[in-house]
């Protein structure tokens, strides 16, 4: 008979060795090795897994065949909504039926409620299983009975064994499971610990064969570690169809909910939250609230329109510049990248003649959104130079462009839609890429400027 064998697998890159040992031979990573049970083979676990197969498909009706991809039949992928406009939109438009989706944030962030508010509106649609790790029974109900949740058709259990919760959904046959937190959850075929990698991987893992196996959804929450990988950096992300982060600020009400990976939607996508004393509210016009509330023009404060996902967002970049005590003046960055910081600075200096290295420069991006696209940086390097002139820019103005290292401004995806997004928005006047303005130099009462040079976005502030 045939045993399950133990393996030991690195949490860098994943790959697999039969003895542990202290450093990965591949990726050179050490102490990342950690223990797995790898399951026989279906019938015998031959060592010959390959001549046994070969023996096994020969016969069958339905052994593959090459076919012309064009004559393959194939079905649109189901999806159910959620109930919840802004996460339907981050999923791709609903719930993939038997899809298995990680949501991963800080701890606190609002995973539980979310998926709490999302499993109670689609208990019509998908009879839902809530598997708690963290918290009770009487926890649970008791948020739910405080939002003011629809509690039919959604049953709980507070488990963490992964054997026998799937023991209790083979009865209950549930078409969506929720798994709260994948760090709790353990499997009796590892000695490890529970919260270990090789834990959460398996027991994620054995999740995801029973959706597979039976077309349920999954939602698994995933607390992110300090590294910010969901139980070590891609442990997880390959074995599930999407991959969500919810983020915020801490001390921010705004939360974020980010499409790392979707098998079945686009990435990039953003869903906007607010948390309430009701739970989780939609944004579904998030603009407003990215703008710092005062319209009266700050110094170091500079609009900009980003476009994460398939909508155009205004959102506005702070820059404080102020004499630095210190011999390595600080770079601080909130809601981008801090090298890209020191990069357009070096830009600033080089290209537009304003030196800044005597000076601490603390940049963040308000209502605790963090921007990824390039289209950030001559916002914010406007805003870095009002802040150093203490000057605030002319009021009713937006940017966006990239920032070449020679110093051009280079043109960015979707521009017309941006700039018709602020003109929406009431402003009056847009520095954006030569590429990226339209001609007549308009858009509706919106006057725009268009730039070549980061001089001359300089001279024209
Ligand atoms: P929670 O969903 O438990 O976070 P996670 O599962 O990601 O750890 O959210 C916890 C935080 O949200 C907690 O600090 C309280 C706050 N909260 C509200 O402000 N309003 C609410 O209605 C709820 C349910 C939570
Ligand atoms: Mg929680």
């Amino acid at each position: 008979a045939s045993k399950a064998r133990t393996a030991y697998v690195c949490s860098e890159c994943g790959a697999d060795y039969n003895k542990w040992q202290g450093q990965c031979g591949e990726c050179g990573a050490w102490n990342t090795l950690s223990e797995f049970v790898v399951e026989p083979a279906v019938k015998g676990g031959a060592p010959n897994l390959a001549a046994s197969r070969r023996a096994s498909w020969a016969g069958r009706a339905d052994a593959p065949v090459v076919t012309a991809l064009k004559d393959v039949t194939h079905q649109e992928e189901s999806r159910v909504t959620t109930g919840i406009g802004e996460f339907d939109r981050v999923l791709g438009g609903g719930l993939v039926h038997g899809a298995v989706v990680l949501v991963g944030g800080d701890p606190g962030i609002g995973k539980s409620t979310l998926l709490l508010q999302a499993i109670t509106r689609m208990a019509q649609a998908l009879p839902g299983l809530y598997v708690t790790g963290e918290e009770s029974l009487s926890q649970v109900a008791g948020r739910g009975a405080r939002l003011g949740l629809p509690l039919d058709g959604v049953h709980a259990l507070a488990e963490t064994c992964v054997e026998r919760i799937l023991e209790h959904a083979s009865k209950m046959k549930p078409a969506l499971i929720v798994a709260d937190s994948v760090q709790t959850l353990w499997t009796e075929q590892l000695g490890a610990a529970p919260g270990s990698v090789s834990q959460v991987r398996e027991s994620a893992a054995r999740l995801v064969r029973y959706a597979k196996e039976t077309g349920t959804s999954v939602f698994l929450v995933g607390h992110v570690t300090k590294e910010g990988g969901i139980a070590g950096p891609r442990v997880l992300e390959h074995m599930v169809d999407a991959v969500l982060y919810f983020e915020g600020e801490s001390g921010s009400r705004f939360r974020v909910l980010r499409a790392f990976k979707n098998r079945f939607g686009a990435v990039n996508e953003l869903g906007v939250f607010a948390m309430s004393d009701k739970g989780l509210r939609e944004v579904p016009n998030p603009s407003a609230i990215f703008l710092s509330g005062s319209r009266a023009p700050q110094p170091g404060s500079c609009v900009m329109v980003t476009r994460e996902g398939t909508r155009p967002l205004l959102v506005e970049v702070q820059a404080l510049v102020d004499s630095s005590p210190l011999s390595n003046p600080r770079r601080v960055a909130v809601g981008m990248e801090q090298n890209r910081l020191a990069m357009l600075l070096a830009v600033l200096h080089r290209h537009g003649g304003v030196a800044v290295g005597d000076q601490d420069v603390f940049v963040n991006v308000v209502g605790g959104i963090r921007v990824q696209e390039t289209a950030a940086d001559l916002p914010v390097l406007l805003a870095v130079l009002s802040s150093l002139r203490d000057q605030p820019l002319a009021e009713q103005t937006i940017a966006f462009g990239e920032v070449g290292l020679s110093g051009e401004i280079r043109p960015v995806p979707n521009g017309e839609d941006r700039l018709k997004e602020a003109a929406t928005h009431g402003f009056k006047r847009a520095i954006v890429p030569k590429g990226n303005a339209p001609r007549g130099g308009r858009v509706g009462e919106m006057e725009v400027i268009a730039v070549e040079r980061l001089a001359e976005a300089i001279d024209a502030i």
